[in-house]
């Protein structure tokens, strides 16, 4: 079987960008590949963070998983930074990857941007720890919202240049998207993402999706209940084609290009489908807070699984590089 990889950083309450950008595709492919999803704690360190709330992160971040349906038996779940590997093999991979490649990586840029006053270096390696994620368990394909179809192109690029240099040893993996793979936020302005604070979260009970839905841009052309209106333009229309099945989808469409139906409507609607498909996660998430535990002790085996994986790659990388293949925790 091929290997999935993919990963997630544990900086707080999933949203839906994430859900219907990525997450999706994790429960529907998984079982179709060997597939390793990554909390990656090591990633999330890059920007300000509190200390004390970092395992709890973790944890809760497993449960929302398992409640969007990944599967504890077939998928392993594990954390970043309890497998050694992943940080040495990045070090050995800046080794191979020119200081412009990083340069040129737009998500570099945004989060510079974000947090003018904590630019570090693992901020700009970031993308390294991500292709050594990725070719520590020799992944070939990574299901990923589009934000990342930069990182993975250089993961490509990596793995060709390791293999030039010391002899094949690597795949070139192949990013998978999903059928919206660019989630706007409420903002209609950029991207879904916590950071940004234009977010639906995964964990949004109806009351509050109504309360961010209802005060949220629409076609800007739409001043008046009588005027026309283009779906095709509009935010809250995209997320109808989340949630709303195709016949009522089609319906609100014409309605609103013919001023038949109104905004707050159509919002009403949206807030009934999303509330419809989030719930049962919703639920299923409450039911896991009551095994925190048993969580823990998978993730905790999960981990030592991973390590072994580490191992034996990270074994066959010193030896082809002429450093002793030594591994020692
Ligand atoms: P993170 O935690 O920022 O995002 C997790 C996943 O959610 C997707 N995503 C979105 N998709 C569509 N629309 C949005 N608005 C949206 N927001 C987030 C992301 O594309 C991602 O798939 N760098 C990775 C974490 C990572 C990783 C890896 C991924 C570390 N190592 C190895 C794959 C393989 C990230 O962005 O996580």
């Amino acid at each position: 079987m091929k290997v999935l990889f993919t990963g997630i950083q544990p900086t707080g309450e999933l949203h839906i960008g994430n859900y219907f950008g990525a997450i999706k595709n994790w429960v529907r492919l998984q079982h179709q590949y060997e597939t390793y999803v990554s909390i990656v704690d090591l990633h999330a360190i890059t920007i300000p963070y509190e200390p004390s709330e970092m395992q709890n992160r973790i944890l809760n971040l497993a449960l929302n998983l398992y409640a969007c349906g990944i599967d504890r038996e077939n998928t392993t779940l594990f954390v970043q930074s309890e497998v050694p590997g992943h940080a040495d093999l990045t070090w050995i991979f800046n080794t191979v990857t020119p200081l412009g490649d990083l340069e040129r990586m737009t998500q570099f840029k945004d989060k510079a941007r974000q947090h003018r006053k904590n630019v570090n270096v693992g901020l700009f390696d970031y993308p390294v720890l991500q292709a050594s994620d990725i070719l520590l368990y020799k992944g070939e394909v990574v299901p990923v919202g589009e934000d990342q179809v930069q990182h993975i192109e250089l993961t490509r690029e990596i793995a060709r240049r390791f293999n030039a240099r010391f002899g094949n040893t690597f795949p070139e993996c192949k990013e998978i998207l999903t059928e919206t793979p660019r989630i706007m936020g409420l903002d209609g302005e950029s991207k879904m993402s916590k950071s940004k604070n234009n977010h639906i979260g995964l964990l949004d009970d109806k009351e509050t999706l109504w309360k961010k839905i209802s005060v949220a841009k629409t076609d800007p052309a739409r001043i008046r209940r009588n005027d026309p209106g283009n779906p095709d333009i509009c935010n809250i229309f995209s997320y109808h084609r989340l949630v709303t099945p195709e016949e009522e989808r089609k319906e609100i469409a014409e309605g609103c290009r013919t001023a038949g139906i109104g905004c707050i409507d159509c919002k009403k609607r949206l807030v009934e489908n999303m509330h419809r498909e989030l719930g049962p996660i919703q639920e299923r998430y409450n039911e896991l807070l009551l095994e925190k535990d048993t969580i823990a002790d998978i993730l905790e085996s999960n981990n030592e699984h991973c390590r072994e994986v580490a191992k034996s790659t990270i074994l066959e990388v010193k030896e082809k590089m002429g450093l002793k293949p030594v591994w020692k925790i």
